[in-house]
């Protein structure tokens, strides 16, 4: 039943982008049916001030929104145009906000839980641990971060994850500035969440063609 009301959650999600340009809307009908947002969802706490780093046109926040009505999200990403089209679907304002803004040198505000859907592979391995760290300063002890990325490994999903990034920033679908990835090992993704002050559980994607998994991190206690 939650998968139902999951899909027809994302079907809801995706019908406030039929005003948005063609683009965006191929954009967001491929991320639906690529990205598993459904899985990840499941992972968010049902109440409370969700922040969506990286959001790109806002599907996923929208999902988050469309899941549970007692979810407060704010979306950020550096993209001015994303965030463009992610303000036009949303009319409940109060509830679902989109805000420019770089995720590396910016802190999020206080909030219950933080998330990030593909987006760290974007970054070199030191910036990714700054959006870790000041992930962790937005959040309370105990507060989840839950970060879907993907892994570097000797696996052929792994160079299939790398060609499917290829091919979508070769398209102009995702954007980037460098020449390259930067997909970490498991031992040095857990490593980089560890030193961020964050103790992390492992959830691999089922079903998945890539090298897909969830980082299901809490914020830990503070050292005394
Ligand atoms: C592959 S897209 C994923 C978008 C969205 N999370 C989703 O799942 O549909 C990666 C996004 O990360 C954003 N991004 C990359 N580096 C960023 C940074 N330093 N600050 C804010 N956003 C950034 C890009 O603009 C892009 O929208």
């Amino acid at each position: 039943m939650a998968g139902a009301t999951t899909s027809a959650a994302l079907g809801r999600a995706l019908r406030r982008y039929v005003d948005a340009p063609l683009v965006a809307r191929l954009f967001v009908h491929g991320r639906a049916f690529l990205s598993d947002f459904a899985v990840i969802e499941r992972y968010v706490p049902r109440k409370g001030f969700v922040v969506d780093l990286g959001c790109g046109y806002g599907l996923f926040a929208c999902v988050l929104r469309e899941t549970s009505p007692t979810r407060r999200v704010l979306g950020i990403d550096r993209d001015p145009r994303r965030i463009a089209v992610a303000r036009g679907a949303i009319k409940d304002t109060q509830w679902l906000r989109f805000e420019t803004g770089d995720i590396v040198t910016e802190a999020p505000p206080r909030c219950d839980a933080v998330t990030i859907v593909d987006v760290l592979y974007l970054l070199p391995l030191e910036q990714q641990e700054r959006v870790l760290r000041s992930a962790a300063g937005a959040l309370g002890e105990g507060a989840p971060l839950i970060v879907k990325a993907q892994e570097a490994r000797r696996d052929p999903r792994y160079a299939l994850t790398y060609a499917q990034e290829l091919v979508t920033t070769g398209l102009g679908l995702t954007r980037r500035g460098r020449e390259r990835f930067f997909f970490p090992s498991r031992e040095e993704a857990l490593a980089m969440f560890e030193r961020a002050g964050f103790l992390v559980d492992v959830v691999e994607m089922p079903r998945r063609p890539y090298t897909d998994v969830l980082y299901l991190a809490r914020r830990a206690p503070a050292k005394a």
